[in-house]
C-alpha cells in the first residue's frame, strides 16, 4: 500500500476508539459500571496500535524521511507533532494507573481516568486533523518516488516483525468489538 495511504487509513481506527473513549467517560460520569476487561482492551489497542505501531512509524521511518528535505516548515510541523506523541504517552500513563486504582477506589478512578483520557481525546483528534490535511499532503509532494518506496517497505517490516501481522488483526478486532459494546 502506499505509505501515506497506509498512515491516513490507520487514523480511522484510532480516531474510532476517540469515539469509543468518550462514551466510556460519560457512562463514567453518569455513575454506569464498566468493565475492567474494556478499559484494559482500550488501553492496549492504545499503546499498540495507536503507539507502537502508527506513531512508531511515523518516528523512525516517515519523519525522520521528511527531515532529510531539510523543508523548514515541515521540520517545525514534525517536532510539534513527537512532542504531542509524548504528551500522549504522559495521559496514558495516568489512564493505566488509574484503572490499576478502580477497584480499590471508585471515586479517584473515575476523576483521573476521565481527566486524563479528555486531554488525550482532544490532543489526538487535533493531532491526527493536523496530519492527515497539512502534513500528509506535505509528504505527498515533497518525498521522492525512492523515499516513498522505502517508506513502504519500512511499514511492512513494522507490521510483520515488530508488531506481527496476527497480532496487528487482533488489534482491529479490539477496537471493532469495543464498538460494538459502546456505540
Ligand atoms: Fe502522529
Ligand atoms: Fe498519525
Amino acid at each position: 500500500m502506499h505509505p501515506i495511504e497506509d498512515l491516513t487509513k490507520e487514523h480511522g481506527p484510532i480516531k474510532l476508539m476517540l469515539r469509543i473513549l468518550e462514551r466510556i467517560n460519560e457512562k463514567i460520569v453518569n455513575g454506569e459500571p464498566i468493565a475492567t476487561a474494556d478499559l484494559n482492551d482500550g488501553v492496549t489497542f492504545i499503546k499498540e496500535f495507536a503507539d507502537k505501531c502508527h506513531h512508531g512509524k511515523e518516528e523512525a521511518l516517515l519523519f525522520p524521511a521528511m527531515k532529510k528535505n531539510n523543508i523548514r516548515k515541515e521540520i517545525e510541523l514534525i517536532d510539534i507533532l513527537v512532542a504531542e506523541h509524548a504528551e500522549g504517552r504522559g495521559y496514558v500513563k495516568n489512564i493505566v494507573e488509574a484503572i490499576s486504582q478502580k477497584g480499590d477506589n471508585l471515586k479517584n478512578f473515575a476523576e483521573v481516568f476521565v481527566d486524563n483520557s479528555k486531554k488525550y481525546i482532544t490532543l489526538l483528534d487535533q493531532h491526527i486533523d493536523k496530519e492527515n490535511v497539512i502534513l500528509f499532503p506535505e509528504a505527498n509532494a515533497s518525498l521522492s518516488e525512492a523515499q516513498l518506496k522505502e517508506l513502504a517497505s519500512g511499514f511492512e517490516n513494522v507490521e510483520k516483525n515488530i508488531i506481527g501481522e496476527k497480532r496487528h488483526e487482533e488489534l482491529y478486532g479490539i477496537v471493532h468489538k469495543l464498538k460494538a459494546t459502546y456505540l
